[in-house]
């Protein structure tokens, strides 16, 4: 019985066994986990008011490629932080999480082709009036930890003197913090920062401008067969027009 229970959980919890499940029951579909950080509207969040359920431009692609591939698809909310080693040990199959394939991500997972580019932004209380990068000498900056953010605020550092990182877990926090003048400035992605700035009116932004863009990919386990089967699919919802009808729906606010 144990063994049987453990063999049915396998099959759920990992791909690698998909071609063994497959004989067993035709209709069950398999069921992919996907590891997300919902604090990052539009591409994953909960709206409070309408519901608990997670929902965004990423949740919308996922749902595209499972439905497209015939896995069911469950979604797991942590720290953007725990995402990569949750795919290390395996204990999802993938994330969607507007992440950014960097060099030394790419050394413990691999990511698919790029769906997304945005721009960084520093979001700060208007009141403060920043126009620029130097206008942040000796302020508290905050990012959000482990995200390709802290990198670029270090860099930011070296050039201006006496910034202060502050390194929070969630974009909500740093948010929050910029309100109460906990931290007077954060580096967010235009696209994010946009959101919260309609919700708080007193926060306004500047575009930080960057040689590296920052592309989103969806990252896998390394070695994951999973990466070309879903590299398919988003070339598929760009010819088709399915990526450019979900950027208009999530970022230009139209259906
Ligand atoms: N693109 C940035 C990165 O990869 C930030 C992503 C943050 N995502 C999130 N769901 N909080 O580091």
């Amino acid at each position: 019985m144990k063994k049987i229970l453990s063999f049915a959980l396998s099959c759920v919890l990992s791909i690698g066994v998909l071609a063994a499940c497959g004989g067993q029951a035709d209709e069950e579909k398999v069921t992919l986990v996907m590891g997300t950080s919902a604090d990052y509207p539009p591409y994953e969040f909960i709206d409070t008011a309408v519901s608990d359920e997670i929902i965004g431009f990423d949740i919308d692609i996922a749902n595209y490629i499972a439905d497209q591939l015939g896995f069911e698809l469950e979604i797991q909310d942590m720290d953007f932080n725990g995402l990569v080693p949750a795919l290390t040990n395996n204990r999802i199959d993938f994330v969607l999480a507007g992440m950014t394939p960097t060099p030394e991500r790419l050394e413990n997972v691999d990511f698919s082709d790029i769906y997304y580019v945005a721009e960084q932004t520093i979001v700060f209380n208007a009141e403060k009036g920043y126009t620029s990068l130097e206008d942040l000498e000796g302020k508290k900056l905050g990012v959000q930890l482990g995200s390709i953010q802290v990198e670029l605020a270090n860099e930011i550092a070296e050039e201006i003197g006496g910034i202060e990182i502050l390194e929070r877990n969630r974009i909500t926090d740093l948010i929050q913090e910029i309100k109460t003048g906990r931290i007077d400035a954060a580096i967010i992605e235009d696209t994010v920062g946009k959101g919260h700035i309609e919700a708080n009116p007193e926060l306004t932004s500047f575009v930080i401008v960057e040689e590296n863009e920052a592309g989103s990919a969806i990252a896998f386990p390394k070695g994951s067969e999973l990466k070309d089967e879903f590299n398919k699919v988003l070339q598929e919802m760009v010819d088709n027009g399915e990526m450019d009808r979900l950027i208009m729906k999530w970022f230009y606010g139209e259906e």
